[in-house]
């Protein structure tokens, strides 16, 4: 089985991920490609050394830096387990802030949703957009 995944900020780091499995869940050869700053070039490295033995047992990024949210991401589609909780493009409609927004915000480290309303002015004005910033903040920094 042949699994791939990408991921992306625009204009700063990306990665993509092609994994053959055999089927007994053994990982028979594993490209991970990728570009962006120094910090997330060593993460990179770093899961590249465990790309191997077990698919299922190569373990998810567990910080909460940029590259570690990045990788995560990266290893959660891989394994088609990336269940984010919001789906519409735009999460606040009072400002008009797109949902990408909040997630580069949160992955650059607005980890409460005073700074994530400080970076990008998403539920600075109703609130009815809180509930959904802080669904995402739980989903981006939560330990799996
Ligand atoms: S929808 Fe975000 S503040 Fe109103």
């Amino acid at each position: 089985m042949v699994i791939q995944s990408e991921v992306r900020w625009v204009g700063r780091e990306e990665a993509s991920l092609i994994v053959e499995v055999e089927p007994d869940d053994t990982i028979y050869q594993a490209t991970l490609k990728g570009i962006g700053g120094p910090d997330f070039l060593r993460a990179l490295c770093s899961l590249r050394g465990q790309l191997k033995g077990r698919w299922k047992d190569v373990p998810l990024p567990q910080g909460v830096r940029p590259s570690d949210l990045l990788l995560r991401e990266l290893l959660l589609k891989a394994r088609n387990e990336w269940n984010y909780p919001y789906a519409d493009a735009e999460l606040c409609h009072c400002r008009c802030v797109p949902t990408a927004v909040v997630d580069q915000a949160i992955c650059q480290g607005a980890h409460t949703p005073q700074k994530v309303s400080a970076m990008t002015s998403a539920s600075t004005a109703c609130g009815t957009c809180r509930p959904d910033v802080e669904a995402i903040l739980r989903f981006r920094l939560e330990r799996r």
